[in-house]
């Protein structure tokens, strides 16, 4: 049985798309499965931000045929870890929480690098180019550690 990852954030197309992309590079294909959505509603079927592609591109990590798709209750279910870019969405995706085991899932991705200290991963949706280049170095240091895990446990 693979091992499923979901990555999200709000809109599912800058900063999941990136962890998307960033973790399934450094993953077996034949072992993982690793994909990403939003809790919200906002950009369901779309494409990722061109920013997030440029900045994937510029690191030779192709997100361009990701589609935006929403959280919903039954990931779950498909999932065996979930990474939320930030604490809002953290708190959202435990709403939809039917059981403790389904809590246990979730983490925040930050908390890889910088353990209990709850940083967010920062919304780079109304900022700039550097905004989308701060949080793809993040995430590769993020989804190391998480690859780093993965080697020693299994
Ligand atoms: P994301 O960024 O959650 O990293 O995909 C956002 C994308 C779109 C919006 C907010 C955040 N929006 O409000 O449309």
């Amino acid at each position: 049985m693979k091992i499923k990852i979901l990555m999200v954030c709000l809109g599912n197309i800058c900063r999941s798309p990136l962890a998307e992309g960033i973790l399934k590079s450094k993953l077996d294909p034949n072992k993982f499965i690793v994909s990403s959505s939003g809790t919200s509603n906002y950009h369901i079927g779309g494409s990722p931000d061109q920013r997030s592609i440029q900045v994937a591109q510029k690191y030779n990590i192709d997100i361009t045929d990701q589609k935006a798709a929403q959280f919903i209750a039954s990931d779950f279910d498909t999932y065996d870890l979930i990474y939320a870019m930030d604490n809002s969405n953290y708190q959202n995706i435990l709403k939809l929480a039917k059981k403790d085991q389904d809590k246990t899932k979730v983490k925040l991705i930050l908390n890889e690098l910088y353990p209990n200290d709850n940083l967010d991963v920062p919304d780079p949706y109304y900022g700039g180019a550097q905004g989308f280049e701060d949080v793809f170095q993040m995430l590769d240091k993020a989804c190391d550690m998480i690859v780093t895990q993965f080697k020693e446990h299994h």
